[in-house]
């Protein structure tokens, strides 16, 4: 069968991918064709328009590339009363167009759609007719096209609507991850129908035991699989079954592993007479545990355990969206996201609260990162169900089709059925007015529904625990006696050491903290007072709505208590904390006044915030840290005022220097006097984890912090009081080669005329580009910025930087341009240039 995407902007690219795609699908009749060029989209405000007729004129409508998000390009809707979910306009009815021909070389092929999320209720049409659609817009979903399509011109249309979803941050909106067409024959696998496991794990030895289904296959059919590593195959079986297993046996396997994550292919090919149908599933041979010994205290014996040895869960919870890219996927986007947590010393990743985009974990697998993989945040409107659809029902089929979809990932290592989903109180009103998202209600957890939902991942998969995320509220004795618990494998707890009751009630069950800290603070602000004590957030007129970077401050728990409650608890696997990356939405504790959140270790571009490097010294052994926060030493007008610094390093001693006078050294452990706000338990383990100065008058210059381990210097930072802007600096990220459409990160910073950086400079700047390439997003780390990421000018530096994000269109040579007004009036804009 031969496909042609019949593409309104022909790009060399398409007809190049699409003459690749011939070739393919002349080797074997079989393909998969990305749809991403060449759609056409529109908004409709009225809410119920027809428009998957064939005949219908989408000329005029707008041209976009698949992913693709329709709100995030704005306006920001900045009279939201809060800004949960982003302030972007992401409620609403959108439709999106393709054309493509068909042209069958062998009459009776499938025709496959397949859809890796669309948000939300996805209603797909071919030729003007209904073929399929899905519920939840975090769902992967297939629409089988083939009664429906024609050799031939043949138009797709999608309708999708979010009006009925609810969600607690930005949730996007449109054809926002990739769809696949796929040819197949007529006798194939079925979908997500290949399940690769190895039930024996050794160094010599594994055994890989390959099961299949297959659809329209007849009883004589058979069915080859072949493990290839790197090109070379290492193990072969023959059946003759149409649902059926082989066990294969791999000498000396290369495990999956955080530090060498070893990936094989399964090669399954299906032959029934002359048809000829074929799959590759990539995998990985490791073994999981989660063993509970009788000693809570024993390390060794307890935690989660990778190929025999445990491996503390180090772990961030990630949102979907990517920042400027709102939640349109991009796999270079993804892959920097996680390389940027990686490079921190994290080894694992919560998809809160949602299916990710099988991509994430395609690089999961790739890049050695652990995964609670979770399907939902609650079983309301809230996971995408509508009020008149049965709560099993839908809840059970989201779970069965995410398990069938991401149980071949080695990365996967919890199956989890939700986050913070309150017992059934049926006495409880179904919303307190007061508090719109407190979830006890009809959809709540008991024990039934939680049996009956394990069972249906058990079914599919019995290689991983199924587990939850509780609400800390969830520990009461009352809640822990209606047995809620007992048919999960483990329980995951968020905040406050939660796990505590939870470990006493069920001792053989496996605990992970969830949700750990939800520590917030702005990247590169740092306000007069940082020492007001954990829940000092000052509002009103003349406030800024940032929070301090010297991470002092946090909603829930502090990053340092919950490093001694992981050192101290060895039962508990480990922590995810809440969250590894800024997100659009649940802009905590401004949520009046913002429009992204402060929560992030990582800023919403990218940039890490001091924490970073709080996490990096305690996580990281292999590398040495040494950063101070602040991160600079300029602050005009604050002469002789209070300037507290904290130092973070693997070290375990450092001394700070200002213009060249000791204010002394400080080493781990040793307590230094806390000002009153400080007092309480949060802080408590403060001097174990950062070295703290908290009474230095300012006084420009320099400061400088020496670090030492065990009494060699390790490190030396110098930070210097910058001057007036004289220079624009443009950075552009290393690419990294390995992916199609790799998108470029370019920074912008001010500098002064002696080359320091200038971090209160706050000029506007613009972003232009010279050559072929297109800016898809500009702005900073302030989560009240209102300029929209579709902008290219008018977005102001934040902490001294700005960035933009940008594809390049075709090969060949591209200048990014970028300039900010002047700094005095009358004066030249400063320009800079950089080619990536
Ligand atoms: C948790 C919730 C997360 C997020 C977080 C903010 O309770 O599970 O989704 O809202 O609080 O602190």
């Amino acid at each position: 069968m031969k496909i042609n995407l019949v593409s309104p902007i022909r790009t060399n690219r398409v007809i190049l991918a699409s003459l690749a795609i011939f070739a393919m699908c002349a080797a074997h009749g079989e393909c998969d064709v990305p749809l991403a060029e060449g759609w056409r989209f529109a908004k409709d405000a009225s809410r119920n328009a027809d428009w998957s007729d064939e005949a219908l004129d989408d000329s005029q409508w707008e041209r976009v590339r698949v992913p693709h998000d329709w709100a995030i390009g704005g306006p920001f809707l900045k009279d939201e009363p809060s800004g949960m979910t982003g302030r972007l306009p992401w409620k609403g009815v959108g439709w999106y167009r393709l054309a493509f021909d068909i042209s069958p070389a062998d009459a009776g092929q499938c025709v496959f759609l397949d859809f890796d999320g669309a948000m939300a209720a996805p209603e797909v049409y071919v030729n003007g007719r209904k073929a399929g659609g899905w519920d939840y817009g975090y769902a992967s979903f297939r629409v089988d096209a083939t009664p429906f399509v024609r050799a031939g011109r043949n138009t797709l249309a999608v309708r999708l609507s979010t009006l009925h979803m609810a969600a607690r941050w930005y949730p996007g909106a449109g054809l926002y991850r990739r769809v696949m067409l796929r040819v197949r024959d007529r006798a194939h696998f079925a979908r997500n129908g290949i399940f690769v496991t190895a039930p024996e794990v050794g160094r010599d030895r594994a055994l890989v035991k390959v099961a299949w289904e297959t659809e329209g296959a007849g009883k004589d059919a058979s069915v080859a699989v072949r493990i290839v590593r790197e090109g070379s195959t290492v193990a072969e079986a023959t059946e003759k079954a149409v649902r059926g297993v082989a066990f294969l046996a791999v000498e000396k396997p290369d495990l999956w592993d955080v530090e060498n994550p070893a990936l094989y292919d399964a090669e399954v090919l299906l032959a029934d007479g002359t048809h000829v149908s074929r799959e590759t599933v990539r995998f990985g041979i490791r073994e999981i545990a989660f063993p509970v010994a009788d000693d809570p205290n024993d390390r060794a014996a307890n935690g989660f355990h990778l190929n025999g040895r445990r491996v503390q869960l180090k772990g961030v919870n990630l949102h979907s969206d990517l920042g400027l890219l709102g939640m349109a996927f991009n796999r270079s986007a993804a892959r920097r996201q996680l390389r940027i947590m990686k490079e921190m010393g994290a080894n694992a990743l919560r998809t809160s609260h949602n299916p990710p985009s099988p991509e994430l974990l395609d690089l999961c697998d790739e890049m050695g990162i652990l995964v609670w993989d979770e399907c939902f945040d609650k079983w309301n409107a809230y996971g995408g169900r509508r009020d008149d659809q049965s709560l099993e029902e839908y809840v059970a089929r989201n779970l069965v089709a995410f398990v069938r979809r991401d149980r071949n990932h080695p990365s996967v290592i919890v199956w989890s059925i939700g986050n913070e989903i309150w017992e059934w109180d049926p006495d409880h009103p179904i919303r307190k007015p007061d508090n719109p998202l407190f979830d006890r209600g009809p959809w709540g957890q008991t024990k039934e529904r939680n049996a009956f939902f394990c069972e249906q991942v058990r079914m599919l998969d019995a290689t991983r625990p199924v587990g939850i995320g509780n609400s800390p509220h969830m520990n009461e004795q009352r809640v822990l006696d209606l047995g809620i618990f007992e048919p999960l494998d483990l329980t995951g707890w968020n905040y406050f050491r939660s796990y505590v009751p939870a470990k006493k009630k069920y001792p053989h069950k496996p605990i992970i903290f969830s949700e750990s800290a939800s520590a917030v603070s702005s990247v590169g602000f740092y306000c007069e007072n940082p020492l007001g004590g954990m829940k000092d957030f000052p509002r009103g007129a003349g406030v800024a709505a940032q929070v301090d970077s010297r991470d002092f401050q946090s909603t829930l728990d502090t990053v340092d208590e919950v490093f001694d409650w992981m050192e101290r608890d060895a039962y508990c696997c480990g922590e995810f904390v809440w969250t590894g990356i800024d997100y659009l939405g649940e802009p905590y504790p401004y949520d009046k006044e913002a429009r992204s959140s402060y929560f992030g270790i990582v800023d919403l571009t990218g940039v890490p915030k001091d924490r970073y490097w709080l996490y990096r010294s305690h996580w990281r052994k292999d590398v040495h840290t040494l950063h101070v926060a602040p991160d600079s030493w300029t602050f005009p007008g604050r002469e002789g005022q209070n300037t507290p610094v904290v130092v973070y390093t693997d070290g375990d001693t450092a001394e700070l220097f200002l213009n060249g006078r000791s204010l002394g050294r400080r080493t781990k452990g040793e307590r230094i006097a806390l000002p009153p706000a400080m007092t309480n338990d949060h802080f408590k383990a403060f001097c174990r984890y950062r070295l703290m100065w908290l009474e230095i008058p300012y006084e420009p210059g320099e400061l400088k912090a020496v670090a030492y381990r065990e009494g060699r210097t390790i490190g030396e930072k110098t930070l210097r009081t910058a001057g007036a802007v004289a220079a624009l600096r443009l950075t552009a990220e290393p690419l990294s080669g390995k992916d199609e459409d790799e998108l470029i990160w370019v920074h912008a910073e001010a500098y002064d005329a002696a080359g320091v950086r200038v971090p209160c400079a706050t000029n506007a700047v613009a972003f232009a580009i010279e050559g072929s390439g297109r800016i898809l997003g500009a702005g900073n780390g302030d989560a009240c910025e209102y300029v929209p990421f579709s902008n290219t000018t008018g977005h102001r530096l934040f902490g001294g930087r700005a960035m933009a994000v940008i594809r390049r269109e075709k090969g060949g040579g591209m200048k990014v341009r970028s300039w900010i007004e002047s700094v005095e009036s009358g004066q030249a804009p400063i320009r800079a240039s950089v080619e990536p």
